[in-house]
């Protein structure tokens, strides 16, 4: 098969490399790809949101599977413009990409299917927004409705950062169209799990579960980021209770999809809260997290382009997915200045050294290379990866292959899983 992944992060990079060991495989592209995915994909320099140039290169070099990685190019219609030149690719189309884009339309699946999801309701007016923040009082939450790339959602401890948060979104247009309607919700409290699903359209398989930390600093402390660093599996969602999610989330979802006309085909990412009642959704996306799918890929012991296959052809029922009998750990090293403003084209060294010690991975995020230097070209420059039979044993060996990397304007966080250690000693204290 000829297959072109698009993207250019460290969740394409290891998507890329689970590719490229398939038997099915003849050749692997990559558009726009980086220096790391080049050494198993030939990459090409046409940006995500180029459709018309991504679907001229599909229609001329015979591509036979599409693989996006980011929701952008889903949410713009990229499944449906090459399904309409006869194309396979593995995404939802954009109606069904919705699950992603619009968090009303989230809620107003959730609630259609019965999903356990946080109260909720939309607003196009400001003071009426604002009206219902004073009569429902903090904590509180306050979404942007469209997609806002991780800054669209405020978790209010008080009254007044909810209102402000509306005036930001709504009245000063921060971001743009995205914020033009808000959905506010209860707060959930609870620990957050990420589960993800394989889906044709009707089917699904479970994927697994992990969870990754979002804010920039030790001690899950400072601004919001695409993600710091994923450990999988984890303890806060169990297998038993992946069977129940299976079952009560992503299931209901698919009917109710294919019951609207738009059914979902390929990767649903749940973001959950376990609160003291039991899962529930705070929001759908449509692809595979990053970092999260880098310690999926890891963790995968099947063909993952045999399985998107039987998922374009609506064959997953009959899908088994093997896994390796081990826990992965993945740390993002990120740019100094990240996520506000990272510094650019500073040289990295080290990254075979890392790549060396056994059971660790590099992917590259953020690279380029500049005068035969690897060097940092973005906020999330690099996903250090590490198996082991334990978490704690996966995070040893992707922190002492961290410790290879020379790189001064580099950082990353010490403190990867924390909370799956902390359950492990609940445990062995019971
Ligand atoms: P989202 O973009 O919807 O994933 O929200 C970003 C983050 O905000 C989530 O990962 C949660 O940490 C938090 N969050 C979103 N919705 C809620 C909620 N209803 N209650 C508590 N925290 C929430
Ligand atoms: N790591 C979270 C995400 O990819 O959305």
């Amino acid at each position: 098969m000829r297959v072109l992944v698009v993207g250019s992060g460290g969740r394409e990079h290891a998507l890329c490399w689970a590719i490229s060991a398939s038997p099915l495989l003849t050749k692997l592209w990559c558009a726009p790809g980086n220096p790391g995915i080049a050494a198993v994909a030939e990459c090409v320099s046409i940006g995500v949101l180029d459709i018309p140039a991504l679907v001229a290169f599909a229609l001329e070099n015979r591509i036979d599977l599409v693989l996006p990685g980011p929701e952008a190019p889903l949410v713009a219609g990229i499944t449906d413009a090459m399904e309409r030149v006869g194309i396979a690719c593995f995404g939802p189309s954009a109606a069904a990409a919705e699950l992603e884009g619009s968090k009303t339309f989230t809620k107003q699946v959730a609630d259609a299917a019965g999903i356990p999801t946080a109260k909720w309701e939309r607003f196009e007016d400001a003071e009426a927004a604002k009206e219902f923040v004073r009569r429902r009082g903090a904590p509180i939450v306050i979404k942007a409705d469209g997609l806002a790339a991780g800054k669209g959602v405020v978790v209010a401890e008080t009254e007044a950062q909810a209102i402000e948060a509306i005036r930001d979104f709504m009245q000063d247009g921060t971001l743009g169209v995205a914020g033009a309607a808000v959905v506010i919700e209860e707060c959930l409290v609870g620990e957050e799990a990420s589960f993800f699903a394989l889906c044709d359209g009707t089917s699904a398989i479970a994927l697994g579960a992990a969870q990754d930390h979002k804010r920039v600093g030790d001690g899950d402390i400072g601004p919001n980021t695409g993600g710091m660093g994923a450990y999988s599996p984890t303890p806060a969602l169990s297998t038993a209770m992946e069977a129940d999610i299976m079952a009560r989330f992503i299931r209901p979802t698919l009917a109710e999809m294919a019951s609207r006309g738009a059914p979902f085909r390929g990767i649903l990412f749940a973001g959950l809260m376990i609160t003291a009642d039991g899962p529930k959704l705070i929001e759908y996306n449509v692809r595979f997290g990053d970092p999260e799918c880098q310690c999926l890929m890891l963790r995968l012991n099947s063909d993952l382009l045999a399985a998107l296959v039987a998922a374009i052809y609506g064959e997953l029922a009959h899908f088994d997915l093997c896994w390796h009998e081990c826990c992965a750990v993945a740390v993002t090293m990120a740019a100094e200045g990240y996520p506000a403003n990272p510094r650019k084209h500073t040289i990295i060294q080290g990254t075979e050294a890392a790549a060396n010690i056994p059971g660790a991975c590099v992917f590259h995020a953020g690279t380029d290379v500049l005068d035969g230097n690897l060097v940092a070209n973005g906020g999330r420059v690099l996903t250090i990866c590490a198996t082991g039979p334990s978490i704690a044993a996966a995070r040893d060996t992707a922190y002492r292959a961290v410790d290879q990397l020379n790189w001064a304007q580099g950082f990353c966080r010490r403190d990867i899983a924390w909370r799956a250690l902390v359950h492990k000693t609940e445990q062995t204290d019971r």
